[in-house]
């Protein structure tokens, strides 16, 4: 009986850490929010037109909020981003980075001539 509880108690913790795994951290829609000021680059969605400004759409949002928090320390050094990420909070980033991860990306391989 005890070896049940313990189990059950083992999948319940388990389950609790996907859930919240899946949610992660950051609000994507408060990043959606914030996110207009990335838009004139980046696309209302992270899919932007210009090929020179990077799609975040569908990136990870590990890798976002890396990118985020190496521009806005200099370690990771672009003088168009680094203004932008300096004015970041934590939590900013984390927004931002959950937005854009949601969003579904138009990256695609290209295809040889
Ligand atoms: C004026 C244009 C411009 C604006 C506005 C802008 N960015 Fe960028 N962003 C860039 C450019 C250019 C790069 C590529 C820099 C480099 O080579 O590291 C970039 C790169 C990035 C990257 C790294 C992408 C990668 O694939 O490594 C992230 C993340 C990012 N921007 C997020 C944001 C967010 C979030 C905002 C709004 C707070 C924003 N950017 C606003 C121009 C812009």
């Amino acid at each position: 009986m005890k070896r049940t509880i313990t189990y059950a108690a083992a999948v319940g913790f388990l389950l609790a850490g996907a859930t919240a795994q899946a949610a992660g951290p950051g609000d994507a829609e408060a990043g959606k929010t914030k996110s207009q000021a990335c838009a004139a680059c980046h696309g209302a969605d992270g899919n932007g037109e210009n090929p020179i400004y990077p799609i975040l759409a569908g990136q990870y949002r590990d890798y976002l909020a890396q990118a985020l928090t190496d521009y806005r320390n200099g370690s990771r050094n672009n003088a168009i981003m680094k203004g932008f990420a300096a004015a970041l909070s934590n939590e900013d980033i984390l927004d931002l980075s959950a937005y854009f991860a949601s969003q579904s990306s138009n990256l695609h391989t290209p295809k040889p001539e």
